[in-house]
């Protein structure tokens, strides 16, 4: 009978607990996933409004001038923004078509483009600039394209929330052909990161914000979790470098398609300042 254990009971506590903490591992995944949903639907619905504020401005400009001048460019503008909106919906078509984990060799260029046209206008309200910098030849990458789109929102949102307007965002990607893995780079010239705070900024819940934004972003500590999550479950590695005043860099480093997985090294998601002693440093 069972009862003759004497652990028993301990161990069958035991194991509840550990179900009930595999339970809310479960839970807290799925709430990462709809908090990250419900941020791209602002940025998608703040996109929309705008675009069609813009048609409906110029489709009044064409009806209130009648030459043919004003309204050419009433409907060239209405046309640009029509083709902005669909360049828009294919993107978010494509993340909800794909919601597998499948992680395959993705083009990482077109993956980083594809979500900065969500982004570009909320980067220009905040007067951010943006430069970005790809190896030419760049090798696909390892990569389930929508989780990785979703690491790029997340660390993309969290350099523009550091950032004073003027700010820039820098987004380099590179081969590294010693460790076969493609290098993505977010940078930004924002607050910095004091080198206390580093090593937890990848802990659930952690944040040093006092909510979401106005654009109803971040403050609950969960982007960063998620992040390392995602990167995790690609085999890859993401560090950070940070110079209080100065700014931050993450970087991502994913298998290089034509390498294959096996030659990555063990995956390792610390929040690593590569510089020396004063603390991290963005190179
Ligand atoms: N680019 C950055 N610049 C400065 N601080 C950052 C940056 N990215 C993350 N952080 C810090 O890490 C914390 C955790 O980030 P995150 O997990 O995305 O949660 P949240 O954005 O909801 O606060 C932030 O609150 C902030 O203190
Ligand atoms: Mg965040």
């Amino acid at each position: 009978m069972a009862l003759t254990f004497p652990n028993h009971e301990t161990t069958a506590d035991y194991d509840e607990l550990q179900r009930e903490n595999e339970q809310l591992r479960i839970q807290l995944r799925e709430a990462q996933k709809l908090t990250a949903l419900g941020e791209l639907l602002s940025t998608t619905t703040h996109e929309f409004n705008n675009i069609l504020l813009a048609v409906i401005n110029y489709a009044k400009m064409g009806i209130r001038h009648r030459d043919d001048a004003t309204r050419d460019r009433a409907l060239e503008k209405i046309l640009l923004s029509g083709e902005r909106a669909a360049k828009i919906t294919n993107s978010i078509l494509g993340m909800a078509r794909n919601r597998s984990s499948k992680i395959e060799p993705t083009d990482l260029g077109k993956l980083v483009d594809d979500t900065l046209v969500l982004l570009e206008r909320e980067l220009r309200k905040y007067r951010i600039s943006l430069e970005t910098r790809y190896d030419e030849n760049l090798p696909e990458a390892m990569a389930n394209g929508n989780q990785i789109q979703q690491v790029l929102l997340n660390l993309v949102t969290n350099a523009r929330q550091a950032m004073k307007p003027g700010g820039t965002l820098t987004i380099a990607m590179t081969h590294d052909l010693q460790q076969g893995t493609v290098d993505l780079m977010i940078r930004d010239s924002g607050s910095g990161i004091p080198s206390d705070q580093l090593p937890h900024i990848f802990n659930r819940f952690y944040t040093t914000k006092s909510g979401p934004d106005e654009s109803g972003k971040g403050g609950n500590g969960l982007g960063l979790a998620a992040c390392r999550d995602i990167i995790e479950a690609h085999r890859g590695r993401i560090r950070v470098a940070s110079t209080p005043g100065k700014g931050t860099a993450f970087t991502i480093k994913l298998p290089a398609a034509s390498t294959g997985l096996d030659v990555v090294p063990p995956v390792s998601t610390i929040a690593t300042p590569t510089s020396p002693a004063s603390g991290a440093t963005v190179s």
